[in-house]
């Protein structure tokens, strides 16, 4: 039999409670097919507390052996001085997503049947975001001088190498050749003239080699109108890794919540192990207290599965969390109810 060889991340606040259902809907939809091996790594905010830990090489090493990554949410109360300047989300989330190339962060939305949207006339909502995933802002390439001063100067730079924007560029036309066949560069190009032109040219040069692919631009504030107006006008929209992070936000909020919102962040050449996560964080206001939605988290499992080759399994949890979106209604229920549900529509299916 076939193995698949995970290492969980259970992490802070909602974290353990949305990869537990997770884990128990993954084991339901491959069956006796995989062998699922499981390597748990305490990491997170509350491991960095109570060890000073975040991250070490060995731990890294260790990571780098596994087929992929299931990653609650890491981070803690913002307000709490021991963890001030994201020192989890840098060191530990971001360190891993540059430490495996992960330069796709494929963030899907679709607006599933049953679901209510916030929107008044959503339309058919179906499009996944391409979102650079190891360059711009998130490289930490800024400074500052004066500090403290009211002369203070602080900047922050977006790195953007023409390797990282071809090659995030060629999966968004790759993916959009499985879809509807419709790619928007979202930037600020009016703006940001230096990576902007850089983008675009390399979009124009892609675009030429997909003649069946329509190509749109949008500037990233008039892409917040159409999230908004128009959303089912998108199919693969692909932007930097900061527009990406703030598009998908929103993309999340108008496919139906955060709860629902899934992700992969990609090394599509396969070299080192990818890590799915939801799109949310580790939200302490409701932590410990099962009332987290872990269909996000679900999800994400489904996005490994296709990523590990497993397309039916994935397929498997889709329809599951299809149905169980479709008959749900107003009805309060816990994490474990929800999870418990999706996971027998998945037994059942199989
Ligand atoms: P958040 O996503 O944790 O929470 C925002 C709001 O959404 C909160 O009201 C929360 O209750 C709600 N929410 C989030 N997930 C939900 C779910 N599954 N079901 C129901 N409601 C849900 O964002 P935040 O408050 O800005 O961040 C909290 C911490 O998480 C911070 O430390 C932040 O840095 C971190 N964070 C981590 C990741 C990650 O690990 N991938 C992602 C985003 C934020
Ligand atoms: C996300 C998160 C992260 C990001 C933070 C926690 C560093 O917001 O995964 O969207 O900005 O990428
Ligand atoms: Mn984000």
């Amino acid at each position: 039999t076939r193995t698949l060889d995970l290492a969980v991340i259970p992490g802070d606040g909602i974290g353990p409670e949305v990869i537990a259902e997770a884990l128990t809907v993954l084991r339901a939809a491959v069956g006796d097919s995989v062998e699922v091996h499981e390597t748990r790594y305490p990491l997170g905010a509350g491991h960095y507390l109570a060890t000073g830990e975040i991250l070490d090489d060995a731990t890294l090493d260790a990571l780098r052996q596994h087929d992929a990554i299931l990653l609650g949410a890491v981070g803690g109360d913002p307000r709490d001085p021991k963890l001030a300047g994201g020192i989890i989300e840098r060191g530990l989330l971001l360190k891993l997503r540059f430490a495996f190339d992960h330069h796709v962060n494929l963030r899907p939305t679709r607006l599933y049947p049953g679901v209510t949207s916030p929107l008044s006339s959503p339309g058919d909502i179906d499009f996944v975001v391409v979102r650079e995933g190891t360059e711009g802002p998130y490289v930490g390439n800024g400074g500052a001088i004066r500090v403290g001063t009211p002369h203070e100067v602080a900047n922050e730079t977006s790195v953007n190498t023409a390797y990282g924007v071809e090659r995030v560029v060629r999966f968004a036309f790759a993916e959009a050749e499985k879809r509807r066949r419709r790619v928007t560069l979202v930037h600020k190009t009016n703006v940001l003239v230096h990576a902007g032109s850089l983008w675009q040219r390399t979009v124009d040069r892609v675009a030429a080699e997909n003649p069946d692919v329509t190509v749109d631009y949008l500037h990233v504030d008039a892409t917040m109108i159409f999230l908004v107006t128009d959303p089912a006008r998108f199919d693969v929209i692909v932007t930097d890794n900061l527009f990406g992070d703030i598009v998908t936000d929103l993309a999340g909020a108008v496919g139906g919540g955060i709860g629902i919102a899934a992700s992969g962040n990609l090394d599509p050449s396969g070299a080192h192990p990818s890590m799915f996560e939801p799109v949310h964080g580790s939200a302490p206001d409701i932590a410990g207290q099962q009332k987290a939605d872990p269909t996000a988290a679900i999800l994400s499992a489904a996005l490994l599965l296709r990523q590990s080759g497993l397309d039916e399994a994935a397929a498997r949890i889709e329809r599951a969390v299809e149905h169980d979106l479709a008959g749900r209604g107003n009805a309060a229920r816990t994490t474990g109810e929800i999870g418990a549900s999706i996971a027998e529509f998945v037994a059942s299916s199989t």
